[in-house]
């Protein structure tokens, strides 16, 4: 009776040899795990220490994350999401739509996607930053969307990294990608890989994901400075390490002031109070109208 109960649990639990393409219980595990990260006054030493704060499901997304995240695989999403071919819909719609990933957060400690947006870009208001400042801390994580479009946890979140070249063991979790098959391959293990020496990250592919998403979706309506933090929030790597800076150009180390600026209202407004969400919309209405037409790409 026993054995046949537990027969049928793993049966019900998980397929034998497909892996589970979602380990996070919801895709905000992984920006916990960021903020814990980097908390505030943490040592350099505590910081090396970032597994202790990884659960086995973070472990088992970066495993995922690191070894599929090819070369070949960047450039087949780029130019599967790229072209924006997917049809208008208003930032309100896609913004409602990405609010229906509530996957099993608790309502009572969790905030919503549209309240971290706004949690973000409120933090950014208060402290008297540029309408388009406050626009791109809204927007920034639209392109979780991805996940709705049924896109793999690891296809939409985590740090991001460049493709085609020698990784920096500076990107967290460093030994995973010995399972990428792109190690495997020399031509991509040396530094530049396929790149030239400070060519511009505008040359470089980035690990695919939320971020480039809504970089291009929104790229046309937005000043430069609010394009590279949407662009290059995750690539904790170069932002927050000072790595791959051998494929930065003069224009993206001054353009990296701005994404260094964002980083911390992205980081830490979890902690702050849930938005009153009703009294503050009209604001970003007319906000979000004054840089976009009614309905556009995605
Ligand atoms: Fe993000
Ligand atoms: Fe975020």
């Amino acid at each position: 009776m026993k054995q046949t109960e537990e027969h049928s649990h793993l049966k019900e639990d998980r397929a034998p040899v497909e892996e589970d393409r979602a380990p996070l219980k919801e895709l905000d595990e992984w920006d916990d795990f960021v903020a814990t990260r980097y908390r505030q006054g943490k040592s350099e030493e505590e910081f090396r220490n970032y597994k202790a704060d990884a659960d086995p499901t973070v472990t088992e997304f970066y495993r995922q994350n690191h070894k599929y995240q090819t070369l070949d695989f960047v450039l087949k999403k780029k130019a599967e999401y790229c072209g924006l071919n997917r049809g208008k819909k208003s930032i309100w719609e896609m913004a409602e739509y990405l609010n229906t990933l509530v996957d099993d957060s608790d309502p009572d400690t969790d905030v919503t996607q549209i309240e971290h947006l706004l949690q973000t870009a409120e933090a950014i208001r208060k402290d008297g930053h540029p309408r388009w400042f406050i626009l791109a801390g809204f927007l920034h994580d639209l392109g979780k969307v991805l996940c709705l479009y049924g896109e793999p946890q690891w296809a939409v979140v985590g740090d991001t990294f460049p493709a085609g070249c020698a990784y920096s063991d500076q990107v967290v979790f460093p030994e995973f990608f010995a399972a990428n098959p792109d190690s495997d391959k020399s031509e991509y293990q040396t530094q530049y890989g396929i790149y030239e020496p400070n060519c511009g990250l505008d040359n470089v592919h980035l690990s695919f994901g939320h971020d480039e998403y809504i970089y291009r979706v929104t790229e046309k309506y937005l000043p430069e400075e609010a394009q590279c933090m949407l662009r290059y929030h995750s690539f904790y790597a170069a932002h927050r390490h000072g790595a791959y800076r051998h494929l930065m150009n003069e224009h993206d180390e001054a353009m990296f002031e701005w994404v260094r600026k964002f980083n911390p209202y992205d980081l830490y407004s979890k902690g702050r109070e849930r938005p009153n969400t009703k009294e503050i919309l009209p604001y970003y209405r007319e906000l979000v109208s004054e840089f976009f037409p009614d309905k556009i790409d995605w």
